[in-house]
């Protein structure tokens, strides 16, 4: 007998760290664009797994990759060989377009991604000069928690009680060219910018500003560094976002989230030149790409390509367009803009946000909201037309409501 809600939500709070705002729903199933609760209520999910979840929940291909590859071996450490690790680096830089020769390093998580990048970049810069360790981002950008990954993530509110962060970060406003060629120097050692910013409300890097980046950071000797661990692998219509905006490719460039379709794993792809600094004893993980991860990963890129993934969220999303076109006239008072790329959406509202997402549970539609007056929406590739049509017509309701 699974444990009533009510006792689930007790024993978190008892034993769990408080550390998240839990909605007091327990949840048991997940199945496509659907989860249901342990009351056997149903949800339609539009932000699965807050990106994870790319191919749906419980995506068949890899969850029988996953069982396959239980029955031979769960884990071995990086200093043996095992064939799935470098197919899934092949997979992965087969995709990538402007970066010939480029390899993969394997971790478990998309922070971890952004810590190896900024060490990777260090390790560059300091082999040209040894002053050469700073780093500049976008501000409002969000690259993880750890010490490294917040000192890049341009927001106070998430940096407040950390302090004192690393030396050498400092953040530029989106999308402002200028305020780039000010803020790079002979010490600069990288530029990191998620070409879609995810947490901070979907945000989008115009091709003009990430060229700009292109060129200072050739002209300063810097790295060009992509996060793509939100926007990556497919959610933009492309296997890469900078793909999609047809901007300059990067130098690095990371992932994790839907790259495991649930399982956890992140991956960093930088040139050749690059990524050989980092040579035995510099920078490793026990758990990173192990076979267990590399199958469910490799199950993944063979669902995008096998399902024609790509061409379907294109597809998907000029359907989401329409709507949310229609959504925004309905609600013109209430809606001061809405952002989109492929199947990245974000409903900028006049007011705060937070209510809405109680009142879109109660009517059985999951989505999310960030930055008090955003709510975004990162539905599933696999998502269907009705699907979508449904979500947007809980918010409609819901909107009225306020
Ligand atoms: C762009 C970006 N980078 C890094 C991270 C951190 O990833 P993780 O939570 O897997 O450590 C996230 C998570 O939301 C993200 O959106």
């Amino acid at each position: 007998m699974p444990m009533k809600t009510a006792d689930v939500q007790a024993a978190y709070a008892k034993y769990v760290f408080g550390n998240y705002t839990r909605a007091p729903i327990a949840i048991v199933r997940g199945e496509g664009s659907y989860v249901w609760d342990a009351d056997g209520k149903r949800y339609l999910d539009l932000l699965p797994g807050l990106g994870v979840n790319g191919l749906g929940h419980s995506p068949p291909r890899v969850a029988a990759a996953i069982n396959k590859q239980t029955a031979s071996m769960l884990h071995i450490h990086n200093n043996y060989l095992w064939e799935q690790q470098p197919l899934l680096a092949k997979a992965l830089v087969e995709r990538l377009t402007g970066m010939n020769g480029a390899k993969a390093f394997f971790c478990n998580s998309g922070t971890e991604a952004s810590e190896a990048a900024i060490k990777l970049a260090r390790l560059y810069g300091k082999q040209r000069t040894p002053q050469k360790w700073k780093f500049i981002s976008i501000a409002n950008g969000f690259h993880g928690r750890t010490y490294a990954a917040l000192s890049a993530t341009g927001q106070q509110n998430l940096q407040k009680g950390f302090e004192p962060l690393l030396p050498g970060f400092s953040y530029v406003p989106l999308n402002d060219i200028a305020a780039l060629e000010q803020a790079f120097d002979a010490e600069t050692a990288g530029f990191m910018a998620e070409p879609v910013q995810g947490e901070g409300g979907i945000f989008i890097c115009s091709a003009d500003y990430l060229n700009a980046a292109r060129a200072l950071c050739d002209k300063h000797g810097a790295l060009l560094m992509y996060d793509e661990v939100q926007c990556g692998l497919g959610r933009t219509g492309d296997y890469f976002a900078y793909q999609t905006l047809q901007a300059p490719a990067p130098d690095v460039i990371w992932l994790a989230k839907v790259l495991g379709g649930g399982f956890p794993i992140g991956a960093m792809l930088a040139r050749e030149e690059i990524a050989r600094l980092m040579v035995p004893g510099t920078h490793g993980s026990t758990f990173g790409g192990n076979p267990l991860a590399c199958a469910a990963a490799l199950a993944v890129m063979e669902t995008i390509e096998q399902d024609n993934l790509l061409p379907h969220v294109r597809d998907m999303a000029r359907h989401l367009a329409r709507g949310l076109e229609a959504l925004r006239a309905t609600h013109a008072a209430k809606i001061t803009e809405i952002r989109q790329v492929g199947l990245m959406v974000g409903i900028e509202l006049t007011f705060p946000a937070k209510p809405i997402l109680a009142r879109c549970l109660a009517q059985g539609l999951m989505v999310n909201v960030t930055h008090d007056t955003t709510v975004r929406l990162l539905p599933a590739m696999t998502v269907r037309a009705t699907e979508l049509d449904d979500g947007l017509a809980i918010i409609s309701r819901v909107l009225e409501e306020f």
